[in-house]
């Protein structure tokens, strides 16, 4: 069982934190959206046979008028509830979205091909409530509707939603995508940037191999890491040199579970923590910390850092940005009508669906790890498994 803490550093942060929460009056929720001419340009994941063609908006208008609202009710229940929800969503679509496109491939993996680190340690930890979150919406959805929206657009929605619920910007999310066959290959899982990466030029490449070149997109993106945790072995290569890496690598020694907060200040609140413990050297990954070290992206963390308003707007720009991650088959696919953890043909599938994890109480007492060990859970087989990281 993990313990978690943001004291790492945290009195020598004491001033920083009257300034943080000094602007955090600035705090504004605009909606921003691509103009239909950006639409166009980055129309990027084709059509194709399976169904799938331009994404838009408004999609579901007709098929699904009541699509948001449902997703909204389901989220905001679920993040007063369970903090942890947030961050899971966002990284899951984020892992989702980078490999091959936004195309829900991400739940269909399984304990044994892509989570947890019998499989690809990219996906390590993922939060296993979040994904179940996603599958009772869409249970409810085809309710409602039929079997007309995607797992992977539920999983946008439904991102986007807990952002809002947790005090970030509103944005839309253009919708229309459709759901894999199969899980992402690895070669493409293996896209996702790695944390030990500490070159920005690198971790540029890697955001614009998916259409996201603006400098602006990886750092407000990695602003993400406003919420949630990153476990030891994701911040072992982190340097040593300072105070609060020396507190990381203490905490890590005396417990290899740990789960450090990523931004201490706010660790569940969508705001521009993240920026201020970059700025002053309390990024956790390195990948947080080079976006310190590079004086482009520097300016950024600095403009973020004292500009909420501005993150935001970024923010809600790049995610838009992401749901058009190219997809190589072109958006080709199927909706998964019996659940997100499954393909229609039964081929591929894990038996996560009613898997029990940790309650919400029990995660805010600190009673146990917010993510499953999946591959724990591929060993229980399906109920009874509780978290452990
Ligand atoms: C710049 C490249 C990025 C790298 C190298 C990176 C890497 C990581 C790593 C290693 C973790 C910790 C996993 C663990 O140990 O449990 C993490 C957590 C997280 N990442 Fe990223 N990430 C990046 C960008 C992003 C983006 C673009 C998003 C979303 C838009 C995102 C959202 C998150 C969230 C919310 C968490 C916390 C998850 C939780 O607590 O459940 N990350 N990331």
């Amino acid at each position: 069982m993990a313990r978690r803490s943001g004291a790492a550093g945290g009195a020598a942060l004491a001033g920083i934190l009257l300034v943080a929460s000094t602007l955090a009056v600035l705090m504004s929720r605009p909606t921003a959206a691509l103009s239909d001419e950006e639409l166009t340009l980055n129309a990027t994941v084709g059509s194709g046979g399976g169904g799938g063609g331009k994404l838009a908006f408004d999609y579901h208008a007709v098929s699904c008028p009541h699509l948001v609202t449902i997703v909204r009710a389901y989220v905001q229940t679920a993040v007063r509830g369970d903090a942890t929800i947030t961050p899971g969503l966002l990284r899951i679509h984020f892992h989702d979205c980078f490999p091959q496109g936004c195309d829900a491939s991400i739940l269909l993996a399984g304990p044994s091909r892509e989570w947890g680190p019998a499989g690809m340690p990219a996906n390590a930890n993922l939060n296993l409530r979040a994904m179940q979150l996603i599958e009772r919406i869409r249970a409810h959805v085809h309710a409602v509707c039929g079997a007309t929206v995607s797992c992977a657009d539920i999983t946008a929605v439904a991102t986007s939603e807990a952002v809002y619920a947790s005090g970030g910007p509103l944005y839309g999310v253009p919708l229309g995508q459709m759901d894999s066959f199969a899980p992402a290959h690895p070669r493409f899982i293996g896209t996702l940037p790695a944390p030990s990466t500490a070159d920005v030029n690198r971790l540029h490449g890697a955001f614009c191999g998916k259409g996201l070149c603006d400098l602006a997109d990886l750092v407000a993106l990695s602003g993400a890491h406003t919420v949630g945790y990153a476990h030891c072995p994701a911040f072992q290569d982190r340097r040593q040199d300072d105070a609060f890496g020396q507190q990381l690598q203490m905490n890590c020694r005396r417990n290899p579970s740990w789960a450090q907060i990523l931004d201490m200040f706010t660790p569940y609140r969508f705001d521009n923590g993240y920026f201020f413990a970059v700025f002053y050297g309390n990024g956790v990954l390195t990948s947080d910390m080079a976006l310190r070290g590079d004086p482009r992206t520097a300016q950024l963390v600095r403009a973020y850092a004292g500009n909420q308003a501005a993150f935001f707007q970024q923010f809600a720009r790049s995610m838009q940005k992401l749901s058009y991650a190219p997809k190589p088959q072109g958006n080709v696919g199927e909706i998964r009508r019996f659940s997100c953890f499954r393909s229609n043909n039964g081929r591929y599938g894990a038996d996560i669906a009613d898997v029990t994890v940790a309650t919400a109480d029990e995660v805010s007492a600190g009673a146990t790890d917010n993510v499953v060990d999946v591959s724990a859970v591929a060993d229980e087989g399906s109920a009874g498994a509780t978290a452990s990281a």
